[in-house]
């Protein structure tokens, strides 16, 4: 497993994070846990907010999908980032941790009534407006509000990214944004500027994630500015901000090998200061949305192994106490992961095996074939790279209780996120009081 961010390996010869020794994390706060390096991600944060804002005129968002908790929202303000959130659950948690609501972004294609209701509410920002529908209900909340609501509209630019299939929004058929390529672009932007509670303030889109090729974003700028030039021309307005998303590809297997931000901010913001006058239209802000190269690389999860299954000539199976609750990835999108026994991380690799997690289903394989100095019940497995759409995306499959999440730095561990209780679990079941009265048994005998 490659060391990331403040990971070293101690004398005692076991991984530490943020200084603390992650055997005494998992003694003290119990597997699994989920690990975040304040120190790495605080790194990560201020890389994006140097590379856009020093030489460009930008706007960092950190995308809040990839994992938001009230924490996590303090340390994104302190480093001066904006936000990016998809739900009003998310908008929710911004609010309450205090995050300066001028500078959330609110994205989703299928944003309710409700959810817009809380972001005029709150006073957002930006609404990144996905589609008509969703215009004209805006339009009218405003109205009701007797506000102007700031937006963005998310286009589909048709800009292929190399990543995986799942994961690639950009393609023309796609759920999110209109089209340019057919005109529903050109239509819906019409539509904004003849709505008197909307104030269009530019464009977005994003072209997948996890992504390596750095071209993709200067194909989508041209892609992008061309299509702002036609817009100027046809209706005089012109976006004074344009929004690219996320999707930088960070480090999960040595097969991954990352570019660096500023090289990314100086492919995309310089390919945008460089064409805008190309096309006769003024520099627009550029904003990014980065969430995995923010927040995943930050990130490690601590299980330790219960049963070693070795089928003689087959596989030796390693299951630990968690899985495909607390990290869905590998069962969705076959997404792979390094790892290392936290407590012996200074021995060499031994044998072959594939750690399992322990839901009730055969899908539930955390890393297929890794090489580890042969596992034991009781020793504390490291999974690295776990920062991002891990906790997000976690469930209770089985009534699994979720892990708790610990910062770490300087020798220091806080409790960012309290671990679920079997309680928590069944806190929202409610048998229905019928149950209680006998009539249970005549309604099913009726039947008979
Ligand atoms: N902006 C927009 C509009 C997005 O849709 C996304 C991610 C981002 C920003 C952040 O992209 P990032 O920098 O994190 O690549 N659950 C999948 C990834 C889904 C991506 C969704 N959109 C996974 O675990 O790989």
């Amino acid at each position: 497993m490659k060391l990331q961010g403040t990971m070293q390996i101690n004398d005692k010869g076991h991984l530490e994070i943020g200084g603390c020794d992650t055997v005494e994390l998992a003694e003290n706060f119990g597997t699994p846990l989920y690990v975040l390096d304040e120190q790495y991600f605080r790194q990560n944060c201020r890389r994006y907010y140097r590379a856009f804002t020093e030489k460009y005129d930008g706007v960092v968002l950190y995308a809040a999908k990839t994992l938001l908790t009230l924490a996590v929202c303090r340390m994104v303000d302190e480093e001066g980032l904006s936000l990016d959130v998809v739900s009003g659950g998310e908008l929710y948690t911004a609010k309450k941790a205090r995050f300066p609501m001028e500078r959330v972004y609110f994205h989703g294609n299928n944003k309710s009534a409700a959810e817009l209701k809380l972001a005029l509410d709150y006073k957002v920002g930006r609404v990144m407006v996905d589609n008509p529908h969703e215009l004209q209900m805006l339009d009218r909340l405003a109205g009701e509000a007797g506000v102007q609501a700031k937006i963005m509209l998310r286009l589909t630019p048709g800009v292929e990214a190399h990543t995986h299939e799942y994961i690639k929004t950009g393609q023309i058929d796609s759920k999110f944004g209109m089209v340019i390529e057919n005109g529903q672009a050109m239509e819906i932007i019409k539509r904004a500027l003849a709505l008197e509670h909307i104030r269009l303030t530019g464009l977005h889109c994003h072209i997948g994630s996890q992504i390596f090729e750095l071209q993709s974003y200067a194909h989508a700028a041209e892609v992008m500015l061309g299509f702002a030039a036609e817009v100027r021309r046809e209706t005089g307005w012109q976006p004074e901000e344009m929004n690219f998303g996320g999707g930088m590809g960070i480090y999960y297997t040595a097969a991954d090998e990352p570019q660096s931000v500023s090289k990314f901010a100086d492919t995309l913001a310089q390919a945008v200061k460089n064409l805008a006058p190309q096309y006769g239209l003024a520099a627009p802000k550029v904003l990014v949305e980065p969430g995995r190269s923010v927040s995943g690389p930050a990130g490690t999860t601590l299980y330790t192994v219960g049963a070693v299954k070795n089928i003689p000539g087959i596989r030796t199976y390693v299951a630990v106490d968690g899985g495909m609750g607390d990290n869905p990835r590998p069962a969705l999108y076959q997404s792979r992961y390094e790892a290392l026994l936290a407590n012996r991380a200074a021995q060499q690799p031994q044998e072959m095996v594939s750690i399992a997690g322990k839901c009730c289903e055969s899908g539930d394989m955390l890393i297929w074939d890794i090489d580890l100095p042969a596992p034991a019940p009781g020793d504390i497995l490291a999974v690295s790279s776990t920062g991002a759409y891990n906790y997000s995306m976690s469930m209770n499959y089985n009534r699994l209780p979720r892990p708790a999440m610990v910062l770490v730095k300087d020798g220091a561990a806080d409790i960012i996120v309290a671990r679920e209780t079997y309680d928590d679990l069944i806190r929202n079941d409610v048998v229905p009081e019928r149950f209680n009265e006998g009539r249970v048994a005549k309604i099913a005998g009726a039947g008979r």
